[in-house]
């Protein structure tokens, strides 16, 4: 059930032209934020969530751009702070996916999901932290891990390095600027019920079959974008204000499990 925790706060968040992005602007809007600033490459996409963020009297903002440009980064979160003043709020959550065997990964391939997922993260965070530090009025910033940075999964070396990297790099932030009362906290989703998973999952079919039975999740079943959007807004606001420093795993079981065995016995 949404409340009004973000009543008056601005954001930014990246990939907010669909899945977890998406989601996640509609329910800091349905909370109250005054701003939404949606940073996406999709220019179609943004068009209709800025649409969509209007019908709760969000002031919403389409930003188009590559999250591997610290000059559009800088550009967007700019925006935000010249439309509401100051930045609340960042949600670096664009991410990229790809699926190559470690023995024949390019170094192309590599650098291609570490600078969507990792270093553009890095960028995304010192721009966002520098901005609130300038202002003095601390904030929150969150950014979207995986499972796959917890734990190995075939063909992902590239995309699990970059989430592990950013479950650190999510720690030594929420060390270095503590003093400056800004919370840095990721989430960790299992697999979810997004265009992405469709992609990866290469056809409807196979979408179908993994909404209607996902083996390796406890729950059975993929999850749900609007369930990660409930988790940041509890982390972007106020009711997450002695959490810093964190991962928050919302997998459906899928971490904690070693072995899922439908009949319940070995
Ligand atoms: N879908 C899953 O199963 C799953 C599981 C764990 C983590 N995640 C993570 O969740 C995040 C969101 O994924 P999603 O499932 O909502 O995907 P999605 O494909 O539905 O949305 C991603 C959005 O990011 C945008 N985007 C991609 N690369 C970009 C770039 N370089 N610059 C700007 N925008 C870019 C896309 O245009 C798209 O609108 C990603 O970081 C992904 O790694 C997804």
């Amino acid at each position: 059930m949404a409340c009004d925790r973000l009543k008056g706060k601005s954001a930014l968040i990246t990939g907010g032209g669909s899945g977890v992005g998406r989601a996640t602007a509609l329910r800091f809007a349905q909370e109250g934020a005054s701003t939404i600033g949606l940073f996406d490459r999709d220019e179609s996409a943004l068009a209709a969530v800025v649409a969509e963020l209007e019908t709760f009297g969000t002031s919403a903002l389409a930003l188009p751009g590559d999250v591997t440009s610290r000059s559009l980064c800088q550009a967007a979160a700019d925006a935000v702070i010249a439309s509401h003043g100051r930045l609340d709020v960042l949600v670096s959550n664009a991410g990229a996916d790809g699926d190559a065997p470690f023995l024949e990964m390019s170094d192309d391939e590599w650098h291609r999901v570490i600078n969507v997922n990792l270093t553009a993260s890095f960028v995304l965070g010192q721009i966002a932290a520098r901005a609130m530090v300038a202002d003095g009025k601390g904030g929150s910033i969150l950014f979207t891990a995986s499972i796959s940075g917890m734990g190995a999964s075939d063909g992902d070396a590239h995309y699990g390095v970059s989430k592990a990297g950013i479950i650190n790099l999510v720690q030594t932030m929420a060390i270095e600027l503590v003093q400056h009362r800004i919370r840095v906290n990721c989430v960790s989703p299992g697999p979810l019920d997004t265009p992405l998973s469709r992609a990866l999952l290469g056809s409807d079919e196979a979408m179908e079959a993994a909404r209607a039975h996902y083996p390796l999740v406890p729950m059975g079943r993929l999850g749900l974008p609007e369930e990660i959007a409930a988790a940041y807004a509890y982390l972007a606001s106020d009711d997450a204000g002695y959490t810093t420093g964190q991962n928050l795993v919302i997998d459906g079981g899928n971490h904690a499990t070693v072995f899922v065995n439908p009949v319940g016995t070995l």
